[in-house]
C-alpha cells in the first residue's frame, strides 16, 4: 500500500529535477549571450558592408557598423590609409566600445589593408576585451591574405582573450583577359552566402 502511495508524488519530482537539469544549462547560455552573434564591421568603398550585411540576414545576427572618423576619401585618403596601415597605426573608431555582452559569437569584417586588418578593425580589438567570445574573420580583399598574416590578425584576437573559429574572405577583385578588374558586389554576395552554411556549422558547434 504504502510502495504505491509513493509513485505519483515521485515522479513529478522526478520530472522537475530532470526539466532543471537539462534547461539550466540552456538559460545560462541564453544568458550569456552564448547563442547570439554580432557582427561588427568596417568598410571604406562598401564591398565589406555588402557581405555583412547579406551575413546579417542570412544568419539573422545583429549587426553594427563601426565608422574610421578619419576622412579617408580621394586619392589622399587611400595614401594616407596605406602609410598608416603599413605603420600599423590606430585610427579614431566610433563606436569605441559596442557592447557586446550579449553575445557569444562576434563575426568583425573589415577589408584587408597592406596585408593587415583595416586600421579601424585593429583599432577595435585593441580597444575591447574579447575574453570567452568565439570570433569569426571576414575579409573583403583584392587578392587572398597569406596564411602568415591571417596568423597575425588572429593573434590580435587571441591576445584580446578571443577563440578565433573561422577566417573567411571574399575577393573584390578579379581578372578577366589579363586585366585585374572589380567585382560587383552582387558576386561579393554571392560569394559570402556561400560560406554561409559553414559559419553555422560553427556557430551551432558548442
Ligand atoms: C588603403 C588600402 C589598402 C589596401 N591594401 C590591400 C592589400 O594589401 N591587399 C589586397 O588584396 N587589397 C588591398 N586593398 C583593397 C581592399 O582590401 C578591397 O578593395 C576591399 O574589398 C575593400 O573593402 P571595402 O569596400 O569594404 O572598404 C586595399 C585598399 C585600401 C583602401
Amino acid at each position: 500500500m504504502k510502495k504505491n502511495s509513493m509513485k505519483p508524488a515521485v515522479l513529478p519530482l522526478v520530472l522537475a529535477a530532470a526539466f532543471f537539469v537539462f534547461t539550466a544549462p540552456l538559460c545560462a547560455a541564453a544568458e550569456n549571450g552564448a547563442g547570439k552573434t554580432l557582427i561588427l564591421y568596417y568598410s571604406l568603398t562598401g564591398n565589406t558592408r555588402a557581405g555583412c550585411e547579406a551575413l546579417q540576414k542570412a544568419l539573422q545576427a545583429d549587426i553594427i557598423e563601426i565608422r574610421d572618423r578619419t576622412n579617408r576619401s580621394g586619392r589622399w585618403g587611400f595614401v594616407r590609409s596605406a602609410f598608416g596601415s603599413l605603420l600599423g597605426l590606430h585610427t579614431a573608431i566610433e563606436p569605441e566600445h559596442p557592447d557586446m555582452t550579449a553575445y557569444g559569437t562576434i563575426i568583425l569584417g573589415s577589408p584587408v589593408w597592406t596585408g593587415k586588418l583595416s586600421m579601424a578593425v585593429r583599432t577595435l580589438i585593441d580597444k575591447n576585451s574579447f575574453d570567452g567570445k568565439r570570433v569569426i574573420v571576414y575579409t573583403t580583399t583584392n587578392a587572398y591574405e597569406q596564411e602568415k598574416h591571417k596568423e597575425k590578425s588572429r593573434n590580435l584576437v587571441r591576445k584580446k582573450g578571443g577563440t578565433v573559429a573561422g577566417y573567411y574572405q571574399v575577393l573584390a577583385r578579379e581578372e578577366k583577359n589579363g586585366e585585374k578588374v572589380a567585382r560587383s558586389r552582387e558576386q561579393i554576395v554571392v560569394d559570402t552566402l556561400e560560406m554561409v552554411p559553414e559559419i553555422r556549422t560553427l556557430l551551432s558547434a558548442e
